[in-house]
């Protein structure tokens, strides 16, 4: 087909990519950087990739790239484990894991029983993760089906590449939010098949957690996994020691926790267990030969006091997991993956690990993409993939201007944007080749 200046986006700046994990291979075989970039997208694909000076003949007659001189030009954020049923619930002062949940999150959950309510939310949340550059989501919905339709139809209008799920819960929690083993099954597979593959929405089945389901939920659960491999599956697992414990006692003839999840056919690749703070060796050995992936959810982590997650120990190049940073709002504190990188250095850090930004910067991008296993998707700026990007700004606030103008290399200037970045460093999100969030647009339309 010819193109058209209609189906044509480009632009033109920094870029930065990835070809691989710079936790496993070199700095050069993983990290791209082109200091003129220029990239074409035609019709939500991208078609080039690379050096201004290189690609500009390959424009389009009559296309003038939109030029982003001084910014940084990356693939979208990937954002690998967050609720958007908790996104009104942000900072809930005092409690650790489980009062948290039966004092402030059972209680909002119930709400979602509203259909108009979950639009409303879905609708904002959406806008949300625009602002924050964030344009792929692994996303728990409530346990009511209509929570997960309100999800995909506002990610559908916006054409993001969104994955979520309801979540499975039949035990531990208000009689309003439980389902059954049977109706969960039922529900999710219904929901599965409308929505997995429609547009650019991916289904996960979403077991809350193990202490949330009785085993014959968790059998269900994998019966459904069975019949739709092509499905993700998300979860939480040794997020806080008294969790553990309670699994423990629910699961005595169990292992460990990630055992439970191992028994009914849950781990493997396209299975996303947020948290991991705890996992032992074996545990991180196991989800590394299954391609299970960890959602590294620093800020919530920190707020819920859970626990400090072993990155170095996650990616050890000798059984590398596949791992992704998720916000975990409600109990992580913000929406922005730049944020997220920030608070993942300063957990790495308390280890003695200093976590470099490219790592950061992948690990927020393809790492995220490898861990829902749609890295042939999105995550990295390549030909073949979606167009989902963002543009940073590196002087969005006076403070950061001043320190990002003496970064002497991409490197620093990429730490510098993760450590004091947020959404205002955000000045563009353009999802499936089309600018989505414009700041400021949005700042003068307010
Ligand atoms: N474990 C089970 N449910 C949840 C939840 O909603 N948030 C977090 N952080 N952990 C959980
Ligand atoms: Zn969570």
């Amino acid at each position: 087909m010819d193109s058209t200046a209609a189906d044509v986006t480009a632009v033109r700046g920094p870029l930065v990519s990835f070809t691989g994990d710079p936790f496993l291979t070199s700095r050069e075989d993983a990290f791209v950087h082109e200091s003129d970039g220029l990239l074409i997208c035609e019709n939500g694909v991208i078609t080039g990739c690379g050096d201004y000076s290189a690609l500009r003949d390959r424009l389009p007659a009559g296309v003038e790239p939109t030029h982003y001189p001084g910014h940084v030009i990356s693939a979208g954020f990937v954002d690998t484990h967050i609720h958007y049923v908790q996104t009104e619930i942000i900072a809930a002062f005092g409690s650790q894991l489980i009062d948290w949940l039966n004092h402030y999150t059972f209680v909002e959950e119930q709400r979602f029983s509203d259909a108009d309510y979950a639009r409303r939310i879905a609708s904002s949340f959406c806008d949300e993760l625009l602002r924050n550059g964030t344009t792929t989501a692994l996303t728990f919905c409530a346990v009511y089906p209509a929570s997960v339709d309100a999800l995909f139809e506002e990610a559908s209008a916006r054409r993001m590449r969104m994955a979520a799920g309801k979540v499975l819960m039949d035990r531990n929690a208000p009689d309003a939010l439980l389902d059954t083993a049977r109706s969960g099954y039922e529900d999710s597979k219904a929901l599965l098949e409308r929505w997995h593959g429609t547009g650019r929405n991916l289904y996960a089945i979403t077991p809350r957690f193990a202490p949330t389901s009785t085993p014959a939920q968790l059998e269900a659960a994998g019966t459904l996994r069975q019949e739709h491999p092509e499905a993700l599956m998300h979860t939480h697992v040794s997020e806080n020691t008294g969790e553990i414990s309670w699994v423990r006692s629910l699961f005595p003839e169990r292992r460990g926790y990630l055992d439970v999840y191992d028994h009914y056919g849950l781990l493997g690749p396209g299975a996303v267990l947020a948290h991991g703070v705890h996992l032992t060796g074996r545990e991180r050995g196991r989800c590394a030969e299954t391609d299970t992936a960890i959602a590294h959810c620093p800020t919530s982590n920190l707020f819920l006091g859970s626990g400090l997650f072993h990155l170095h120990d996650a990616k050890d190049p000798r059984r590398p997991m596949r791992v992704g940073l998720g916000t975990d709002i409600g109990a992580g504190t913000s929406f922005s993956l730049l944020a997220t990188m920030n608070e993942a250095y300063k957990v790495a850090e308390l280890s003695n690990y200093p976590l470099d930004s490219v790592k950061a910067f992948f690990l927020a991008t393809l790492g995220g993409a490898q861990a829902m296993g749609i890295d042939d998707k999105v995550g990295s700026l390549a030909p073949g993939h979606e167009a989902d990007f963002v543009v940073l700004d590196p002087r969005a606030t006076p403070l950061l201007a001043e320190r990002t103008s003496r970064a002497g290399d991409i490197e620093e200037l990429l730490f510098v944007l993760a450590v004091m970045g947020d959404d205002r460093t955000v000045r563009a999100t353009y999802v499936d080749g089309a600018l989505a969030h414009d700041r400021d647009a949005a700042a003068s339309a307010a």
